[in-house]
Parts: structure tokens; C-alpha cells; sequence
């Protein structure tokens, strides 16, 4: 009989997620163990307990969820949790701090789902977030044309080059959108747009989404009005509006809720996973 399924919640934050632990259990997992406040130097041993308890052969029914709101303290968790790890002495691991893996993941499924990704011309706006990255970077790998926009050239600029790093291969532009202007202009021949504002901003107007002849998907993850696309309702989910197909925050919102549960199942289909972004969008192909 296979041992019960425990998943280790390793959080940065004072508590750790709620949310995160909802969809845990919602995803099967027979045992949640929670850890919060947890620093870089505090991770060995918390590993060294998941991997020193059950035999190889059960390894894979412990696995480790990495969580919390800080992103970058998430990405530096991971770290230290797969450097702790060493030959078959490790469980899966999954990141999706603050939701920005498997938000990113379900908005360039949702774009998958009516463009061919690769050669088309796309623009994330405010791509320097933890979403708007990774959103970057799935369509880099793609085979897409990005546009990477932000209201600092400098920021905008900075993104290009780590994108660069990761994906050396990709066509990357920076482009400013700080004015109503610079959003028209990044905005000539793109197909795709993805923004991913912080919430409660609108990036783009009614009037020059709709000018934007070869506009044909946009894409909102800001759930919280004013919205990040004028006319673009929350709800969407391929809704046609203007000649375009439009997804809105909650529209996106069920594909990455879906996501997020079976990258937890699938944590414990093996114990060598390492669940991030890119991993995240192709267990969500799986589900199309
Ligand atoms: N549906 C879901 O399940 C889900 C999950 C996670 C996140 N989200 C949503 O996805 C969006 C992106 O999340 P995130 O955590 O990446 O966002 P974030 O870090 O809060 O902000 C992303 C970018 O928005 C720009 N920004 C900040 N303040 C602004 C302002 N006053 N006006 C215009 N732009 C501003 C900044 O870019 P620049 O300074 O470079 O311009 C920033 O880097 C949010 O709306 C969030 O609520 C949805």
C-alpha cells in the first residue's frame, strides 16, 4: 500500500498562504505540513526531514510546495531547497510564489489557444511584475516576438537583458509605455497583449485598443477595477469584443486554478520534479 500523500508548504511570508493550502488539500493532498517565516539558512533541514524519513521507492509521495507572496524570496527557497538536495535522496518540488507561475502559464494558454504563438508579434505590459515576466518569458520560448513593456526604458531595458540571459535565442524589444502615445506605437503590428499592471491601474484605453487593427487577443490579469484593458470585462474567456478575442482576470483565473491543482497532483507522480514556470505551461497543455 503507498503511504499517504504529504506536501511540505514552505513559505517566506509571516503565515503561511491560506490560499496555497486550500488548494492543496482541494488537490488531494492527504497531509499538509505548513511552514512559515522560513529564511534561505532554515531550508537544509527542513529538506533533510522530507528526504531522511521514507525509503527511495516512497520518496515520491512527500513533495514540496513553495509559496508565499515575496517572488524572489520564493525563487531563492527553491534554491536552496534543490541544493539540498543530492542524488536519489529528493522530492518534487513545485514553485508558485504569489501565483506568478501558474498565472502566466494559464494567460499564454489562453493566447495558445487562438494564435500560433510562434513568429507572432506580442507585447506584455508591465512585464517587469513577477506575472509579466514569466509571461515574457513562456512566449519567448514560444518562438514569439516580445515586446516587453514597462513605464521606465531603464526597467524595460534591464528585463530584455535577463530575459536574454535566459532565453539567448528570443526576439525581445524593450519598449516604454509610460504615455497613451508609447502604448500606440508598441502596440503597431502586435497580435497578442498580455497585461499584467499592477491591479487597479488601466494600461490600455478603450480607444486605442480598438485602433490597434492587428490586435487579435487581449489579455487582462487585473481583477480589480479600474481593469488593465478598457472594455475588457473580468469575466471573459474568449469573449469576441471589437474584432478581438478578449480574456479577462477571473476568465484567466479558472484555467490557472486548474493548473495550480494538477501541478500539485503531478508533484507526486515521480520524486524528481522541479515544477517552475515553464514546467507549470506544459502540464497545462496537458489539460487543453
Ligand atoms: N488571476 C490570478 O490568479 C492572479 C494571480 C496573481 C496575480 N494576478 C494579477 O496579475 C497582475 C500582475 O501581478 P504582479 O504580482 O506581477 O503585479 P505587480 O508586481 O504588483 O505589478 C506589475 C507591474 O505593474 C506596474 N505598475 C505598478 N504600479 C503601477 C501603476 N500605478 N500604474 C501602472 N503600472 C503600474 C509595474 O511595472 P512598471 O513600473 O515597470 O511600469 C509593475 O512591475 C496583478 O494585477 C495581479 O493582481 C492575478
Amino acid at each position: 500500500m503507498s503511504k499517504p500523500k504529504i506536501l511540505i508548504q514552505i513559505d517566506p511570508d509571516a503565515h503561511a498562504s491560506v490560499f496555497d493550502a486550500v488548494v492543496a488539500v482541494d488537490s488531494g493532498v492527504d497531509h499538509l505540513l505548513q511552514y512559515h517565516g522560513v529564511e534561505p539558512t532554515q531550508v537544509r533541514d527542513l529538506v533533510h526531514g522530507a528526504i531522511f524519513t521514507r525509503g527511495p521507492a516512497d520518496l515520491k509521495q512527500t513533495a514540496i510546495f513553495i509559496g508565499g507572496q515575496n517572488v524572489d524570496a520564493g525563487e531563492d527557497l527553491l534554491r536552496c531547497v534543490t541544493d539540498s538536495f543530492f542524488g536519489p535522496m529528493r522530492v518534487s518540488v513545485l514553485l508558485d510564489a504569489n501565483g506568478a507561475n501558474t498565472t502566466a502559464a494559464a494567460a499564454v494558454i489562453a493566447a495558445a489557444r487562438h494564435l500560433d504563438l510562434r513568429g507572432s508579434k506580442t507585447l506584455v505590459l508591465a512585464a517587469t511584475g513577477p506575472v509579466g515576466k514569466r509571461a515574457a518569458r513562456l512566449l519567448a520560448r514560444q518562438g514569439a516576438h516580445v515586446r516587453v513593456g514597462s513605464r521606465s526604458a531603464d526597467r524595460s531595458k534591464t528585463l530584455r537583458n535577463q530575459l536574454l540571459e535566459q532565453v539567448p535565442d528570443a526576439e525581445i524589444e524593450a519598449v516604454q509605455t509610460a504615455t497613451g502615445h508609447e502604448v500606440t506605437a508598441a502596440l503597431d503590428g502586435v497580435q497578442l497583449v498580455i497585461a499584467a499592471g499592477a491591479a487597479g491601474f488601466e494600461l490600455l484605453d478603450g480607444p486605442t485598443r480598438v485602433a490597434a487593427e492587428s490586435l487579435q487577443v487581449a489579455i487582462d490579469l487585473n481583477a480589480v477595477p479600474p481593469l488593465g484593458i478598457a472594455g475588457v470585462e473580468v469575466m471573459d474567456k474568449g469573449q469576441e469584443r471589437d474584432g478581438m478575442i478578449c480574456y479577462g482576470a477571473i476568465g484567466v483565473g479558472g484555467t490557472k486554478m486548474k493548473l495550480h491543482k494538477a501541478a500539485v497532483q503531478k508533484l507526486f507522480e515521480s520524486n524528481d520534479q522541479v515544477i517552475d514556470a515553464e514546467e507549470a505551461f506544459a502540464i497545462g497543455q496537458t489539460l487543453e
